[in-house]
Protein backbone atom coordinates (compact mmCIF):
# COMPACT_ATOMS: atom_id res chain seq x y z
CA UNK A 1 0.00 0.00 0.00
CA UNK A 2 1.32 3.50 -0.74
CA UNK A 3 1.78 5.38 2.53
CA UNK A 4 0.88 9.33 0.94
CA UNK A 5 -0.73 12.35 2.69
CA UNK A 6 -1.74 13.19 -1.20
CA UNK A 7 -5.14 13.59 -1.44
CA UNK A 8 -7.30 11.02 -3.69
CA UNK A 9 -10.41 12.08 -5.07
CA UNK A 10 -13.25 9.97 -7.00
CA UNK A 11 -9.56 7.52 -8.03
CA UNK A 12 -7.78 10.60 -9.31
CA UNK A 13 -4.50 12.00 -7.74
CA UNK A 14 -2.46 15.47 -8.77
CA UNK A 15 0.22 14.34 -10.74
CA UNK A 16 2.11 16.98 -9.86
CA UNK A 17 1.85 16.29 -5.95
CA UNK A 18 2.41 12.72 -6.33
CA UNK A 19 5.56 12.43 -8.43
CA UNK A 20 7.36 15.26 -6.20
CA UNK A 21 6.12 12.71 -3.44
CA UNK A 22 8.14 9.86 -4.90
CA UNK A 23 11.55 11.60 -5.46
CA UNK A 24 10.75 13.08 -9.15
CA UNK A 25 11.36 15.94 -11.03
CA UNK A 26 8.02 16.75 -12.61
CA UNK A 27 8.34 19.17 -15.46
CA UNK A 28 5.46 20.19 -17.70
CA UNK A 29 4.90 22.30 -21.23
CA UNK A 30 1.31 23.85 -21.37
CA UNK A 31 1.51 24.09 -25.11
CA UNK A 32 2.26 20.72 -25.44
CA UNK A 33 0.11 19.31 -22.79
CA UNK A 34 3.25 17.27 -21.88
CA UNK A 35 4.91 15.63 -18.31
CA UNK A 36 7.38 14.74 -18.16
CA UNK A 37 8.89 13.27 -14.50
CA UNK A 38 12.76 12.06 -13.57
CA UNK A 39 13.92 10.40 -11.02
CA UNK A 40 17.26 10.88 -9.46
CA UNK A 41 17.61 7.23 -10.62
CA UNK A 42 16.87 7.83 -14.02
CA UNK A 43 13.39 6.80 -14.23
CA UNK A 44 11.75 8.48 -17.09
CA UNK A 45 7.93 8.47 -17.49
CA UNK A 46 6.32 11.05 -19.85
CA UNK A 47 2.57 11.18 -19.84
CA UNK A 48 0.35 13.51 -22.87
CA UNK A 49 -2.54 15.19 -20.61
CA UNK A 50 -5.95 14.12 -21.57
CA UNK A 51 -4.75 10.47 -23.36
CA UNK A 52 -4.75 7.28 -21.18
CA UNK A 53 -0.85 6.57 -22.11
CA UNK A 54 2.10 6.51 -20.00
CA UNK A 55 5.76 5.92 -21.45
CA UNK A 56 7.76 4.46 -18.68
CA UNK A 57 11.34 4.47 -19.56
CA UNK A 58 10.60 4.03 -23.48
CA UNK A 59 7.58 1.41 -22.52
CA UNK A 60 3.88 2.63 -23.19
CA UNK A 61 1.24 1.62 -20.64
CA UNK A 62 -2.54 2.33 -21.62
CA UNK A 63 -4.97 2.66 -18.97
CA UNK A 64 -8.37 2.20 -18.56
CA UNK A 65 -9.11 6.33 -17.74
CA UNK A 66 -7.22 9.40 -18.96
CA UNK A 67 -6.17 12.27 -16.89
CA UNK A 68 -7.97 15.44 -17.01
CA UNK A 69 -7.43 18.88 -15.82
CA UNK A 70 -9.38 20.04 -12.79
CA UNK A 71 -9.18 23.51 -11.04
CA UNK A 72 -5.85 24.09 -12.64
CA UNK A 73 -4.64 21.05 -11.12
CA UNK A 74 -3.21 17.69 -13.59
CA UNK A 75 -5.32 14.37 -12.25
CA UNK A 76 -4.24 11.14 -12.85
CA UNK A 77 -5.92 7.91 -12.50
CA UNK A 78 -4.40 6.39 -9.25
CA UNK A 79 -3.68 3.11 -10.84
CA UNK A 80 -1.29 5.08 -12.82
CA UNK A 81 0.72 4.86 -9.41
CA UNK A 82 1.24 1.65 -9.10
CA UNK A 83 3.11 1.27 -12.10
CA UNK A 84 5.09 3.99 -11.38
CA UNK A 85 6.03 2.55 -7.80
CA UNK A 86 6.82 -1.16 -9.28
CA UNK A 87 9.69 0.51 -11.40
CA UNK A 88 12.79 -1.63 -10.26
CA UNK A 89 15.44 1.10 -11.65
CA UNK A 90 16.55 -0.25 -14.90
CA UNK A 91 17.68 2.55 -16.72
CA UNK A 92 21.38 2.75 -16.94
CA UNK A 93 21.93 3.06 -20.57
CA UNK A 94 25.33 4.73 -19.48
CA UNK A 95 26.40 1.39 -17.55
CA UNK A 96 27.07 3.71 -14.58
CA UNK A 97 25.15 4.33 -11.11
CA UNK A 98 23.59 7.13 -12.13
CA UNK A 99 22.19 7.59 -8.65
CA UNK A 100 25.79 8.58 -6.78
CA UNK A 101 28.28 9.18 -9.86
CA UNK A 102 30.43 11.97 -9.65
CA UNK A 103 30.99 13.69 -6.07
CA UNK A 104 28.42 11.50 -4.88
CA UNK A 105 25.34 14.06 -6.22
CA UNK A 106 23.25 12.06 -8.35
CA UNK A 107 24.39 12.31 -11.90
CA UNK A 108 21.13 12.45 -13.35
CA UNK A 109 20.01 15.42 -10.98
CA UNK A 110 23.38 17.51 -12.20
CA UNK A 111 21.93 17.57 -16.07
CA UNK A 112 18.21 18.13 -15.02
CA UNK A 113 20.13 21.33 -12.30
CA UNK A 114 21.63 22.80 -15.67
CA UNK A 115 19.20 25.99 -16.98
CA UNK A 116 19.08 24.77 -20.13
CA UNK A 117 18.07 21.33 -19.91
CA UNK A 118 15.08 19.99 -22.07
CA UNK A 119 13.71 16.83 -20.64
CA UNK A 120 12.56 15.28 -23.78
CA UNK A 121 16.46 15.62 -24.51
CA UNK A 122 17.21 13.31 -21.67
CA UNK A 123 18.46 10.07 -23.43
CA UNK A 124 20.58 12.00 -25.53
CA UNK A 125 22.31 13.54 -23.16
CA UNK A 126 23.52 10.38 -21.18
CA UNK A 127 23.85 8.74 -24.44
CA UNK A 128 26.15 11.64 -25.37
CA UNK A 129 28.38 11.96 -22.19
CA UNK A 130 28.66 8.01 -22.46
CA UNK A 131 30.60 8.82 -25.75
CA UNK A 132 31.83 12.28 -24.68
CA UNK A 133 33.70 13.29 -21.78
CA UNK A 134 33.10 16.94 -20.98
CA UNK A 135 31.37 19.22 -18.42
CA UNK A 136 27.74 18.14 -17.98
CA UNK A 137 26.84 22.24 -18.93
CA UNK A 138 28.89 21.59 -22.43
CA UNK A 139 26.79 17.92 -22.36
CA UNK A 140 23.50 19.86 -22.43
CA UNK A 141 24.93 22.49 -24.95
CA UNK A 142 26.10 20.39 -27.64
CA UNK A 143 22.86 18.30 -27.24
CA UNK A 144 20.55 21.17 -27.21
CA UNK A 145 22.44 22.46 -30.60
CA UNK A 146 22.22 18.86 -32.22
CA UNK A 147 25.80 17.97 -31.80
CA UNK A 148 25.31 14.13 -30.22
CA UNK A 149 23.92 13.83 -34.40
CA UNK A 150 25.73 13.71 -37.49
CA UNK A 151 25.68 16.80 -39.30
CA UNK A 152 22.88 17.27 -41.65
CA UNK A 153 21.03 14.94 -39.84
CA UNK A 154 17.62 15.17 -37.42
CA UNK A 155 17.08 18.42 -39.56
CA UNK A 156 14.57 20.94 -37.71
CA UNK A 157 12.64 23.74 -40.31
CA UNK A 158 12.74 26.56 -38.73
CA UNK A 159 9.58 27.83 -37.68
CA UNK A 160 10.84 32.26 -37.60
CA UNK A 161 12.58 32.38 -40.71
CA UNK A 162 11.80 36.53 -40.83
CA UNK A 163 12.96 36.82 -37.29
CA UNK A 164 16.37 38.82 -37.80
CA UNK A 165 17.77 36.57 -34.15
CA UNK A 166 17.29 33.33 -36.44
CA UNK A 167 19.68 30.15 -36.35
CA UNK A 168 20.18 28.90 -40.01
CA UNK A 169 23.36 26.17 -39.37
CA UNK A 170 23.51 22.13 -40.54
CA UNK A 171 20.59 20.84 -38.63
CA UNK A 172 17.93 23.88 -38.97
CA UNK A 173 16.52 24.38 -42.75
CA UNK A 174 14.95 27.53 -43.76
CA UNK A 175 11.45 26.88 -45.26
CA UNK A 176 10.87 25.90 -48.73
CA UNK A 177 8.87 28.86 -49.40
CA UNK A 178 10.89 31.40 -47.60
CA UNK A 179 12.02 34.72 -48.91
CA UNK A 180 13.13 37.40 -46.47
CA UNK A 181 10.65 40.41 -46.60
CA UNK A 182 12.96 43.80 -46.53
CA UNK A 183 15.95 43.03 -48.89
CA UNK A 184 17.73 46.45 -50.25
CA UNK A 185 19.93 46.65 -52.74
CA UNK A 186 23.43 47.25 -51.66
CA UNK A 187 24.75 50.71 -53.12
CA UNK A 188 27.16 49.88 -55.72
CA UNK A 189 30.29 51.45 -54.27
CA UNK A 190 30.11 49.18 -51.59
CA UNK A 191 30.15 46.17 -53.69
CA UNK A 192 32.20 44.07 -55.74
CA UNK A 193 30.47 41.58 -57.91
CA UNK A 194 28.89 41.49 -61.75
CA UNK A 195 25.21 41.29 -59.79
CA UNK A 196 22.85 43.37 -57.63
CA UNK A 197 23.57 42.95 -54.02
CA UNK A 198 21.02 42.83 -51.82
CA UNK A 199 20.68 42.40 -47.48
CA UNK A 200 18.53 43.01 -44.96
CA UNK A 201 17.18 46.71 -45.25
CA UNK A 202 18.47 47.49 -41.11
CA UNK A 203 21.39 45.28 -42.01
CA UNK A 204 22.17 47.80 -44.68
CA UNK A 205 22.01 50.54 -42.52
CA UNK A 206 24.59 49.27 -40.29
CA UNK A 207 26.93 48.09 -42.38
CA UNK A 208 26.93 51.73 -43.47
CA UNK A 209 27.99 53.20 -40.36
CA UNK A 210 30.62 50.56 -39.85
CA UNK A 211 31.68 50.99 -43.42
CA UNK A 212 32.13 55.03 -43.00
CA UNK A 213 33.43 54.27 -39.27
CA UNK A 214 35.94 51.98 -40.53
CA UNK A 215 36.54 54.52 -43.82
CA UNK A 216 37.78 57.37 -41.03
CA UNK A 217 40.56 54.80 -39.75
CA UNK A 218 41.72 54.32 -43.08
CA UNK A 219 40.24 51.01 -43.78
CA UNK A 220 38.30 49.73 -46.95
CA UNK A 221 35.66 47.58 -46.50
CA UNK A 222 34.23 45.73 -49.69
CA UNK A 223 30.97 43.69 -49.85
CA UNK A 224 31.63 40.39 -51.74
CA UNK A 225 28.78 38.31 -51.13
CA UNK A 226 24.69 39.30 -49.40
CA UNK A 227 21.91 37.99 -49.81
CA UNK A 228 21.71 34.62 -51.64
CA UNK A 229 18.61 32.68 -53.60
CA UNK A 230 17.70 29.13 -52.80
CA UNK A 231 18.57 28.11 -56.10
CA UNK A 232 21.91 30.48 -55.68
CA UNK A 233 23.17 28.80 -52.95
CA UNK A 234 22.29 25.49 -54.64
CA UNK A 235 24.67 26.31 -57.70
CA UNK A 236 27.54 27.61 -55.49
CA UNK A 237 27.44 24.39 -53.27
CA UNK A 238 27.40 22.04 -55.90
CA UNK A 239 30.08 23.70 -57.59
CA UNK A 240 32.43 24.12 -54.65
CA UNK A 241 31.26 19.97 -54.78
CA UNK A 242 31.92 19.69 -58.04
CA UNK A 243 35.12 21.14 -58.72
CA UNK A 244 36.52 20.19 -55.05
CA UNK A 245 34.96 17.64 -53.60
CA UNK A 246 32.35 17.07 -50.76
CA UNK A 247 34.45 17.33 -47.92
CA UNK A 248 35.64 20.59 -49.11
CA UNK A 249 31.76 22.14 -50.06
CA UNK A 250 30.43 20.92 -46.57
CA UNK A 251 33.46 22.76 -44.67
CA UNK A 252 32.79 26.35 -46.88
CA UNK A 253 29.68 26.17 -48.32
CA UNK A 254 26.26 25.67 -46.62
CA UNK A 255 24.34 23.13 -48.49
CA UNK A 256 20.60 25.37 -49.96
CA UNK A 257 18.53 25.84 -47.44
CA UNK A 258 20.73 26.00 -44.56
CA UNK A 259 22.66 29.54 -45.86
CA UNK A 260 22.85 32.46 -43.63
CA UNK A 261 23.13 34.24 -47.15
CA UNK A 262 19.65 33.18 -47.78
CA UNK A 263 18.21 35.10 -44.89
CA UNK A 264 19.23 38.23 -46.03
CA UNK A 265 21.31 38.66 -42.80
CA UNK A 266 24.95 37.56 -43.62
CA UNK A 267 27.29 39.44 -45.65
CA UNK A 268 31.34 38.50 -46.65
CA UNK A 269 33.43 40.97 -46.60
CA UNK A 270 36.74 41.90 -48.80
CA UNK A 271 37.63 38.85 -49.72
CA UNK A 272 36.96 34.78 -49.20
CA UNK A 273 40.33 33.73 -48.46
CA UNK A 274 41.62 32.73 -45.23
CA UNK A 275 44.50 35.38 -45.68
CA UNK A 276 42.08 37.86 -44.83
CA UNK A 277 42.50 37.38 -41.51
CA UNK A 278 46.28 39.08 -41.89
CA UNK A 279 44.43 42.42 -43.16
CA UNK A 280 43.97 45.49 -40.57
CA UNK A 281 40.33 45.50 -42.08
CA UNK A 282 40.10 41.82 -40.25
CA UNK A 283 41.66 43.01 -37.32
CA UNK A 284 39.55 46.24 -37.13
CA UNK A 285 36.29 44.01 -37.58
CA UNK A 286 36.95 41.47 -35.09
CA UNK A 287 37.05 43.65 -32.39
CA UNK A 288 34.12 46.69 -33.76
CA UNK A 289 31.80 45.08 -35.84
CA UNK A 290 29.41 44.02 -32.65
CA UNK A 291 29.38 48.05 -32.43
CA UNK A 292 27.52 47.64 -35.98
CA UNK A 293 25.39 44.71 -34.87
CA UNK A 294 27.54 42.13 -36.76
CA UNK A 295 29.34 39.00 -35.63
CA UNK A 296 32.01 36.93 -36.48
CA UNK A 297 30.14 33.73 -37.33
CA UNK A 298 32.49 31.14 -37.96
CA UNK A 299 35.54 31.36 -35.88
CA UNK A 300 38.97 29.49 -35.49
CA UNK A 301 38.83 26.97 -33.40
CA UNK A 302 34.94 26.54 -33.25
CA UNK A 303 34.44 24.24 -36.43
CA UNK A 304 33.04 21.30 -34.52
CA UNK A 305 30.37 23.47 -32.80
CA UNK A 306 29.91 25.83 -36.40
CA UNK A 307 29.94 22.88 -38.64
CA UNK A 308 31.92 25.04 -40.91
CA UNK A 309 35.97 25.75 -41.94
CA UNK A 310 36.75 29.50 -39.75
CA UNK A 311 35.81 32.12 -42.43
CA UNK A 312 36.76 35.29 -41.41
CA UNK A 313 34.86 36.97 -44.39
CA UNK A 314 31.91 36.04 -43.08
CA UNK A 315 29.38 38.35 -40.51
CA UNK A 316 26.05 37.99 -39.26
CA UNK A 317 23.82 40.62 -38.08
CA UNK A 318 21.89 40.06 -35.23
CA UNK A 319 21.61 44.03 -34.21
CA UNK A 320 23.31 45.95 -31.72
CA UNK A 321 22.38 44.03 -28.49
CA UNK A 322 22.52 40.27 -29.26
CA UNK A 323 25.67 40.80 -31.05
CA UNK A 324 27.66 42.80 -28.35
CA UNK A 325 26.32 40.08 -26.00
CA UNK A 326 27.33 37.07 -27.88
CA UNK A 327 30.69 39.17 -28.68
CA UNK A 328 31.07 39.52 -24.68
CA UNK A 329 30.13 35.60 -24.07
CA UNK A 330 32.76 34.43 -26.51
CA UNK A 331 30.32 31.58 -27.64
CA UNK A 332 29.25 30.86 -30.97
CA UNK A 333 26.06 32.36 -32.53
CA UNK A 334 25.02 28.42 -32.31
CA UNK A 335 25.75 27.88 -28.40
CA UNK A 336 24.30 31.53 -27.33
CA UNK A 337 20.97 30.40 -29.35
CA UNK A 338 20.48 27.52 -27.57
CA UNK A 339 21.48 29.31 -23.99
CA UNK A 340 19.62 32.49 -24.50
CA UNK A 341 17.08 32.76 -27.66
CA UNK A 342 15.71 29.41 -27.74
CA UNK A 343 13.30 28.57 -25.19
CA UNK A 344 11.57 24.83 -24.74
CA UNK A 345 8.81 25.70 -22.55
CA UNK A 346 9.05 23.21 -20.18
CA UNK A 347 8.95 24.22 -16.15
CA UNK A 348 8.79 23.02 -13.01
CA UNK A 349 6.77 25.47 -11.31
CA UNK A 350 3.14 25.02 -11.65
N1 LIG B 1 30.04 29.95 -46.34
C1 LIG B 1 28.87 29.87 -45.54
C2 LIG B 1 28.95 28.75 -44.57
C3 LIG B 1 27.64 29.74 -46.40
O1 LIG B 1 27.72 29.15 -47.47
O2 LIG B 1 26.60 30.20 -45.97
ZN1 LIG C 1 29.42 34.02 -46.10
Amino acid sequence: MMKTCMKVKNNYVSINAIFKELGYIVFYNEQKKMIISISKEGNYISHQIGTNVMNINKKNYEFNKSSIFEKGTIMIPTNYIDKVLNLRFKLNESGKDLKTEKNNKSYIFQFIAEPYFNPEKFYQYIKYNKDNELPINEIVIHVNIGLDQPFYTNIKTINDPHNFLVLCNKYRQLPKSFRPLNLVKIPSTYFLGDRDAKIDATALEHLILMRNDAQKKGLELIIVSGYRTNSYQRMLYNNSKETKGIEHADTYSARPGHSEHETGFAIDINSVETTFENTKEFEWLVKNSYKYGYILRYPKGKEHITGYGYEPWHYRFLGILTATAVYKSGLTYDEYYVQNIYKNNYTTNF
